[in-house]
């Protein structure tokens, strides 16, 4: 079988049923659907195949942790905290499932700061010609190639076994792609566009609520400033991360939290699908475990394994 693509808003609106669509839809649609409100609701399927280099999934959506956000706003409009809290709220894509923590929270909390962000904030992309459009990352990566009626991705392949002449075309395609787009950014015959993979709402909060900021930060690296509440939805996953490395983040968090402050975190599908998760409560050196929401068990352990000085 061949795999085509989906590159033009056309094309996308002729999709009746995204959960049959088989074709692979252009990450280069998101522009679009971020400009025109009508086109809004497109953007849960732009996503939804879409990695980072990392091989990480951008996918998010509105509304997608209703009956979780409930359950954890109830638990903290209970707690007496004595000052205006500040929350952080990373990894968050294009942060519309941010936007919804914030308008809850902003009802039930006093609010000293309310900061959200994301590693992979931006891609590039630079058109060859009217059919050849190279999207890539700010390390060069390739991510995606536009190429006639075919939509690449090299990141997340299509099935060897299903599309064997999409993956044949993409090794090929790959090479020379990989090595030429160094030679067309350095000629500077092309021009070069970003595509902002952040929901335009964001910015419009971000001037409508002093108290409201994005940045682009790598969950890795220090925060600024330390937090009441923080949460990570999504992103503290086996399947994306070792122990180790839950274990450096969940250090980080910690290190980027006062005590008696709450930690979020967990996983789940489709909008308001059941999440697996936990609300932690921070201590001086380690965390303890609030309240467990469905099958958390595996990262729990991780997340109580850890111990400040210990690791
Ligand atoms: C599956 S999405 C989750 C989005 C949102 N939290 C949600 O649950 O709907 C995972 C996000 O983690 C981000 N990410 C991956 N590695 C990261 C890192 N090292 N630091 C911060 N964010 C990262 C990706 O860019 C992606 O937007």
């Amino acid at each position: 079988m061949i795999k085509f693509g989906v590159y033009s808003i056309k094309k996308l609106k002729k999709i009746k049923n995204f959960s049959k669509n088989r074709k692979r839809i252009s990450i280069l649609l998101y522009k679009i659907s971020n400009h025109k409100q009508k086109l809004s609701k497109y953007k849960d399927h732009i996503l939804l195949n879409f990695a980072d280099s990392n091989g990480i999934y951008k996918r998010t959506y509105e509304g997608r942790f209703g009956n979780f956000d409930r359950g954890i706003i109830n638990y903290l409009t209970n707690q007496n905290f004595k000052k205006k809290v500040d929350i952080h709220d990373a990894a968050i894509s294009d942060g519309r499932s941010s936007i919804d923590f914030f308008n809850k929270l902003n009802f039930s909390l006093n609010i000293n700061k309310f900061h959200c962000s994301d590693f992979y904030e931006n891609i590039y992309y630079l058109r060859i010609s009217k059919y050849i459009i190279i999207v890539f990352g700010e390390n060069n990566q390739l991510y995606e190639l536009n190429f006639y009626n075919f939509v690449f991705n090299f990141i997340k392949k299509e099935s060897l076994l299903y599309y064997p002449i999409n993956r044949f075309l993409l090794f090929f395609l790959n090479l020379y792609f990989k090595n030429n787009l160094i030679y067309y950014k350095k000629k500077n015959k092309y021009k070069i566009f970003k595509l902002k993979l952040i929901d335009k709402q964001i910015f419009e909060y971000q001037k409508n609520y002093n108290y409201f900021k994005f940045t682009k930060k790598n969950i890795f690296d220090k925060f600024q400033l330390k937090y009441d509440i923080f949460r990570v939805m999504n992103l503290i996953n086996l399947n994306y991360f070792k122990e180790n490395k839950i274990i450096e983040i969940i250090k980080n968090i910690h290190n980027s939290m006062n005590d008696k402050g709450y930690l979020i975190v967990g996983s789940n599908q489709i909008p308001n699908s059941e999440v697996d998760g936990g609300i932690y409560m921070k201590t001086s050196n380690k965390f303890l475990l609030i309240k467990e929401f469905g099958d958390y068990k595996l990262i729990n352990e991780i997340i109580l394994k850890f111990e400040r000085g210990k690791y």
